[in-house]
């Protein structure tokens, strides 16, 4: 089948099973996400998104759409409202890394980069405050708002959890990593819906705050809030795994080493999260369901980049050696 544009193949996405070195019990499966249009699964979203509330009137061709994001979200969105012919202005911060910008720019959105911080030292309260800034002064707007937008996660309800259910056979857990919700909000509803028995594992990482850990300065994108999603009151969770940003630093190489697997700090998070949730279970045979959202060409400054990872590390352990002595 010919498509007219790439932009028109979201989804369907391969399923790869690994064979995880110390953990011969588990059959695990991973959907390669890296796989759609603009290389992640925030591809699922955006054009869900962007096609429903063009088909139900929300908007229509007049629309600027407005989103806070300096990820892969921004990226998805910039290429489908240019697809849709759709105005786009992207407010990130300054932690936005220098491809994803090209990126959002070459995509002919807009970009306002909020530079000074908030009160907690972050961006995003700033980041909403400018959102709401530019709500009002321009007239038919449309703020996307992933972390309380139900159609974030009826997108991946539609795609992603429909996929999974086609093709896997027998789920015992599924592990899902979270920031705006969306992914898990979505999937684990559908998956409950065929798998009664499957457990969902939500993964977060150390200083997020959707579980209400201490706060700690994250510095790998993708994985994590500092605030808690509205969406995911509706999400399906059974238990939740915290990984420390050093194993999924760890994990990315090892993906990368062992199983051929190129992918962003999420994938990592996600793949320790599997290590970690199991070491001191019985070893039993169990099949598990994972997502990596993307891949590690994003990542070059900072996971797959040997001073930025000695960086991280070093403060890491100041920070946790100072937290002995406070
Ligand atoms: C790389 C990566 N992994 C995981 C996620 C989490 O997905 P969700 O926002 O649906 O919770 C995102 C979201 O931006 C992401 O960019």
């Amino acid at each position: 089948m010919v498509i007219p544009s790439i932009l028109e193949h979201v989804g369907n996405t391969p399923l790869v099973s690994v064979n995880m070195d110390e953990f011969k019990h588990i059959n695990l499966f991973v959907k390669v996400e890296s796989y759609n249009p603009t290389g992640s699964v925030k591809d699922r979203a955006a054009s869900y998104i962007l096609d429903k509330l063009l088909k139900n009137g929300t908007i229509n061709s007049e629309t600027t759409i407005i989103e806070s994001t300096s990820g892969n979200f921004g990226v998805a969105l910039s290429a489908f409202c240019k697809h849709y012919n759709l105005s786009f202005i992207a407010v990130v911060d300054s932690h936005i890394t220098t491809i994803n910008e090209m990126l959002i720019r070459s995509n002919g959105a807009k970009i306002i980069k909020v530079t000074e911080p908030d009160k907690y030292g972050g961006y995003l309260l700033n980041r909403i405050k400018k959102v709401e800034e530019l709500q009002s002064k321009i007239n038919n707007s449309y703020w996307v708002n992933q972390y309380e937008n139900p159609l974030n996660a009826k997108a991946y309800y539609q795609s992603l959890g429909k996929e999974l259910c086609f093709q896997i056979e027998e789920m015992d857990y599924v592990f899902l990593g979270i920031s705006s919700g969306g992914t898990i909000t979505g999937v684990s509803k559908k998956i409950k819906e065929n798998f009664p028995r499957a457990k969902v594992i939500a993964v977060d990482v150390e200083g997020s705050q959707i579980f209400k850990n201490s706060p700690m300065k994250r510095y790998i994108p993708g994985i994590g809030s500092s605030l808690k999603p509205k969406i995911i009151e509706d999400a399906l969770i059974d238990d939740v795994v915290i990984t420390d940003e050093v194993s999924t630093i760890q994990a990315c190489y090892e993906l990368l080493q062992k199983y051929n697997f190129f992918v962003g700090g999420s994938s990592g998070s996600v793949f320790a999260g599997i290590k970690k949730f199991f070491a001191d279970m019985p070893k039993e045979k169990v099949n598990i369901v994972s997502v990596f959202p993307d891949r590690g060409e994003r990542y070059f400054d900072t996971i797959y980049n040997k001073k930025w990872v000695e960086r991280v590390i070093s403060m890491k352990q100041e920070s946790a050696v100072s937290a002995l002595y406070s």
